[in-house]
């Protein structure tokens, strides 16, 4: 090709090479290429038709470049190829780029292929493509061996996360068990410290009443070597009454044992697929009437309303009626209490309960219309041995008890409340494990 001629063909390839790596004004592309040029980049995405399209491309890459440091580049051209009639060349080059951003040091190749034409006498881009050069070996023309050798690696990656995974999840349940252990044995402790002091306290009673009655039996033999019946039978009087308080404060001791060793049989029970809004039901109306055979005169409106679509669900069900049982006992307890010192005539002593499925959760809601837990006592509720009833009446584990069975079936027991009006409890119990 005439000298002239090819000098011009690589001034227009360089000068468009410099549009897009260098600050050369974008008009200017007007100049060196055609109207309908097509270009495309390395990806599918990027392809590019007509000049306009080619400028903003340029406008793009020049405004980016600002953001680069120690920004530099070479052209090398590696092959020229043109038409018979000299008409038409293919220009390929390779672009060797290096830039640092934010810190880091990139070194890129790039491999254009530009098509020029003469048109009446003057070159013209009619298309280009560009590209980053891959390396493959010999032969791998479909880059098979270097993909199937990228999947091995994945894979071999994936294989080594998984073990991880397995490893970490394996660390996580032991420390919940530690955990759930360890907890366990705090509360525990703290058991034992309450026990003690709750059981001191009718042994106290016991010590002292037949202390003092075996004094009473002295007393009394001594009367009747007298020949004082009368003095005698006063005496005995007063024994049987002390009797009576010593059997009274066993009882309560039993209580406390009784209640204690229910305390410590929790979550042992094996979880069976349970229908709740049955198991509900059941220890409702349980609770009802074994505080009528108790009280006669006991009365309160009872409301449910279950939610059918629960179906059954995973749970120890002895331990869950005990916590439900204890719950209604409270509210019937709660509402029967308000009654008999309530000065309002058309008191209506209500309790009800209700079930709700929402998402992977359960929920049972237990509510009474008493007179609330008065704030002082609403932090203390869930401790062991807390109660406000008459002594022989609670044990004040009933919530403790509940608390630590909804726990252990991963859930949560609440409390809402407001003073004169009402006290709700709600327990949440999660379907899936
Ligand atoms: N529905 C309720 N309304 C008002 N107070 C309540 C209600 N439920 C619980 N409480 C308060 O919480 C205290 C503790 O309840 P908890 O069930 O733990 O023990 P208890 O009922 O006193 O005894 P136990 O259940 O061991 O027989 C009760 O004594 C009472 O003061
Ligand atoms: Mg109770």
């Amino acid at each position: 090709m005439d000298k002239n001629k090819e000098q011009e063909l690589l001034n227009i390839h360089n000068h468009w090479i410099s549009c897009f790596m260098e600050d050369t004004p974008i008009e200017q592309l007007d100049d060196l290429m055609s109207k309908n040029i097509m270009g495309f980049g390395t990806t599918t995405e990027e392809k590019v038709f007509g000049v306009d399209k080619v400028k903003e491309l340029c406008r793009l890459g020049q405004e980016q470049k600002q953001h680069l440091k120690d920004y530099n580049y070479s052209l090398d051209i590696i092959k020229k190829q043109y038409s018979n009639n000299e008409e038409c060349a293919v220009i390929v080059a390779e672009v060797d780029l290096s830039y640092t951003f934010n810190g880091v040091k990139t070194n890129l190749q790039l491999r254009t292929s530009t098509v020029i034409f003469n048109e009446t006498g003057k070159w013209k881009i009619v298309h280009w493509h560009g590209s980053v050069p891959v390396e493959t070996e010999e032969g791998d023309t479909w880059h098979a061996n270097e993909l199937h050798r990228e999947n091995e690696r994945l894979q071999q990656k994936v294989d080594e996360q998984t073990t991880e995974l397995r490893q970490s999840l394996e660390n996580l349940k032991a420390t919940q068990s530690q955990l759930i252990q360890s907890e366990k044995m705090a509360s525990l402790g703290e058991l034992t410290a309450g026990i003690a002091h709750e059981i001191q306290n009718p042994l106290n009673f016991v010590n002292n009443f037949s202390e003092v009655s075996n004094e009473l039996v002295d007393e009394m033999n001594e009367e009747l070597n007298k020949g004082d019946i009368e003095e005698a039978k006063a005496i005995s009087e007063d024994i049987k009454q002390n009797l009576e308080k010593i059997t009274h404060h066993g009882k309560r001791a039993d209580g406390i044992v009784k209640g204690m060793l229910q305390h410590s049989r929790t979550g042992t029970g094996e979880k069976e697929s349970t229908n709740i809004n049955k198991l509900t039901d059941e220890y409702f109306r349980l609770a009802y009437h074994g505080l009528r055979a108790k009280d006669k005169s006991f009365n309160a409106t009872l409301e449910t309303n279950f939610d059918e679509t629960i179906g059954k669900i995973d749970v120890v069900p002895q331990d869950i009626g005990r916590v439900i049982l204890n719950l209604f006992t409270n509210a019937f307890f709660a509402v029967d209490e308000k009654k008999s010192i309530s000065e309002l005539k058309d008191y209506k002593p209500t309790v009800s309960v209700s079930t709700e499925k929402s998402k992977n959760k359960v929920i049972i809601t237990v509510r009474d219309n008493g007179n609330g837990i008065p704030k002082k006592a609403l932090d203390k509720i869930f401790q062991p041995f807390f109660t406000t009833k008459p002594t022989g009446q609670g044990t004040g584990l009933g919530l403790s008890m509940s608390y630590d069975i909804i726990k252990a079936h991963k859930g949560e027991l609440t409390v809402a409340t407001e003073k004169g009006k009402f006290t709700e409890f709600k327990i949440v119990l999660p379907i899936a494990d």
